[in-house]
């Protein structure tokens, strides 16, 4: 089937209140990815060339990495690719429900110290936003160098009561990212985890 064009890729500072606008312009017969915190857009740019039925947007809240991210975009002339400058948890609070197929979450900042681990994206009230906006089969796809993190994900997405856990290997672009190069060149391990949505 082909796929309709959207509009230009474009970076949305500041603005989570023009996501709708944004949703309005993806064709309909485009699957919804969204990267939570892309930095520098290096998984997001590499895995949207390779996902040509994909509409892929990153947010992110740093203004410098937002415009890195841009660049990787217009670079590759990506039309299926933008970027959103905001917090991710604003960015989902506005999604319609059951209107995202995937949900990326790679390298979140682990907060590693006890007394700020309840800053980390993925808490409760974050996941069940993704849920309520994830379609039945949609999936969370998750990883991090933090051990904790990866046990905290894992316990939340078994405890949501709406997501079963899921065997799939992590798309080979995560691990080319910044962070995922630089932690696997000092011998880390990376611990991925994925979920999908049960239906209603
Ligand atoms: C360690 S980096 C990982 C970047 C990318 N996912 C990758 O794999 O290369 C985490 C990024 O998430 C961003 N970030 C963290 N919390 C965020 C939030 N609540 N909303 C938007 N961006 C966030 C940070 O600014 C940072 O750029």
């Amino acid at each position: 089937m082909p796929v309709k064009k959207t509009t230009a890729p474009q970076v949305l500072l500041n603005n989570v209140g023009a996501l709708p606008e944004l949703l309005s312009n993806i064709a309909a017969n485009m699957l919804l990815e969204i990267e939570i915190g892309c930095g520098n857009g290096h998984f997001l740019s590499r895995y949207a060339e390779k996902k040509e039925l994909s509409y892929l947007i990153g947010v992110e809240f740093k203004k410098k990495r937002c415009l890195k991210a841009l660049k990787k975009i217009q670079t590759y002339k990506l039309t299926n690719a933008a970027i959103i400058q905001g917090k991710a948890e604003e960015l989902i609070e506005r999604l319609p429900a059951n209107s995202v197929d995937k949900f990326h979450i790679y390298f979140p900042d682990p907060w590693p110290k006890t007394k700020h681990r309840r800053r980390r994206f993925l808490r409760m009230t974050n996941l069940e936003n993704l849920c309520r906006s994830l379609k039945p089969g949609g999936e969370i796809l998750f990883c991090s160098d933090i051990y904790d993190y990866y046990l905290q994900a894992k316990l939340l997405f078994l405890i949501s009561g709406k997501l079963r856990l899921s065997e799939i290997p992590p798309p080979p672009q995560v691990l080319k990212s910044i962070f995922g190069r630089k932690f696997l060149s000092v011998g880390k391990k990376i611990f991925f985890i994925s979920s999908r949505k049960l239906a209603d």
